[in-house]
């Protein structure tokens, strides 16, 4: 062996993408490499450090197969993928593919690491670290503690750095930490387990899992494969499997004398009433677009009187996320479309903040028609009263029907309401989750023109991150993989 190269624990992919450049241009042969992780390697002989006279000619398809697999903890992967480097150099395209025992290895390689970058983007839990209020604006600072399988800590981080781009952030793991400061992505040597602190996103995390776990629907094998064994211990929520699964076949046989598939016992009786309560029940909308067209003639109260025109909602037909809001405002009911007056600018905005794409969600209202008193020119905003919540809440629960969100963020008061049937005060709800009427649990939080109407900057301050904190919490509940 004449050749020894050991790689850094952090750049370890452009570390090894620099010496493989080297190699091949010398025209080194594998069996005359020894590549190891750091500290690996002892007294051996150096790989030249300037480029040789060769120019290999190296296809995307390998550098991205190399991109997956150098995180891979197998020691042998460094040498495999030269192999593979040094036969696509002599025109043997082999090791791409996987009918190739050595393509077919590292093709294995990256899957199990792409798993696993899947795996801590569905699984890493952040709780939050008190922020010093005395600083103003101080970025909210979150910690979390992940053991991947590979070395997956770095190529999964810059997710992290997208989505919670509007925070710091550490990612505590056994071989690597990931910081994430003042938008700065950096990586330093593994610490000891942090101790975190209990936070409310703990205890949310856990009212959520609850909330969709459906008895019914349970595949104890898929559940386990989806959400490994391994994961378990560094997830609030997988604390209550134990006792859900106990209670089961109990919740299951609930819901069968409910005559519900719903999860909720109950939910069934409260669609039917308003079911009941239609004009035209006999003709059920069996679509979405059927559900709009219908509500465009809405006459269930006194509302479509006044009003320009009913609003409906918009955004993805299967939005694992619903935000809904109270009603249209005066621009939304001149528009015909939600949130695109001053509280959408708020919501929007915060929304941007949350890394969350409004195509990604279903935007929609309680009361689909705009309340207001004139006064002069001007058409003053009224909310609506809970009769006009209650009427309006047959097209609400189509909504939700037809798109089966995983989850819905209630904007103030009206909407926890007729999402939920609880009328008590925002104050002691915001933050959480609660079961709602219909399938599926619901995020309660600030209205955005609660917000703009507040009085006092910081109150207002306060406020808006409040929001932005369950904005990014419902982007979070709602990621793929969960
Ligand atoms: N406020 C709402 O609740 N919804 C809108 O669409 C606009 C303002």
């Amino acid at each position: 062996m004449s050749y020894a190269v050991s790689l850094p624990e952090r750049g370890t992919l452009q570390a090894w993408r620099a010496a493989a450049r080297l190699a091949i241009s010398h025209r080194i042969p594998p069996d005359q490499i020894e590549w190891a992780d750091a500290g690996g390697l002892f007294a051996a002989r150096v790989l030249p450090t300037e480029i040789g006279p060769h120019q290999a000619h190296v296809p995307a398809a390998f550098l991205k197969l190399a991109g997956s697999v150098i995180w891979h903890t197998a020691p042998e992967r460094l040498s495999l993928l030269y192999q593979a480097l040094w036969r696509i150099d002599h025109n043997d395209a082999a090791p791409l593919s996987q009918a190739d025992i050595l393509g077919r290895r590292l093709n294995l390689m990256a899957k199990s690491v792409g798993r696993d970058i899947h795996k801590m983007h569905a699984f890493v839990r952040f709780r939050e670290i008190p922020t010093d209020f005395a600083k103003p604006h101080a970025r909210r600072r979150f910690a979390a503690w992940f053991e991947p399988e590979h070395n997956t800590l770095e190529p999964g981080a810059t997710f992290f750095a997208k989505r919670f781009a509007d925070m710091d952030w550490m990612i505590a793991t056994p071989r690597l930490t990931a910081q994430f400061c003042d938008g700065a992505l950096s990586f330093g040597p593994a610490g000891a387990r942090p101790d975190l602190p209990d936070d409310a996103s703990e205890t949310l995390w856990a009212t959520y899992f609850a909330n969709i776990f459906n008895p019914a629907r349970i595949k104890l094998d898929a559940m386990r494969s989806e959400m490994p064994k391994k994961y378990w211990k560094n997830l609030p929520e997988t604390r209550l499997i134990p006792e859900m699964l106990k209670d089961a076949e109990a919740r299951v046989q609930r819901m069968r004398d409910a005559g519900s598939t719903a999860s909720r016992p109950g939910a069934a009786a409260v669609s039917t009433r308003y079911r009941d309560a239609m004009p035209h029940a006999a003709e059920l909308p069996e679509t979405l677009d059927q559900a709009q067209n219908a509500a465009m003639q809405c006459r269930r109260c006194g509302l479509c009187e006044a009003a320009t025109q009913t609003v409906w909602g918009e955004g993805r037909r299967d939005a694992a996320l619903m935000i809904v809001g109270e009603q249209p405002g005066d621009q939304e009911d001149l528009a015909g479309r939600v949130f695109v007056g001053p509280a959408g600018q708020v919501l929007r905005d915060a929304m941007r903040r949350a890394q969350l794409d409004p195509s990604r969600v279903w935007l929609t209202n309680a009361v689909k028609h705009f309340k207001f008193t004139p006064r002069g020119k001007r058409r003053l905003h009224q909310s609506p009263d809970r009769q006009e919540i209650e009427y309006c809440r047959w097209w609400l629960g189509l909504e939700i029907g037809f798109i089966r969100p995983r989850l819905t963020l209630a904007l103030g008061a009206s909407a926890a309401f007729a999402l939920t049937g609880d009328a008590t005060p925002l104050s002691g709800r915001r933050g959480k989750v609660q079961a709602g009427l219909h399938d599926g649990p619901v995020l309660v939080t600030w209205h955005p023109s609660y917000i703009l109407r507040l009085p006092n900057p910081d109150q207002q301050h306060r406020a808006q991150e409040e929001l932005l904190s369950d904005l990014v919490m419902a982007a979070h509940l709602t990621a793929d993989g969960l």
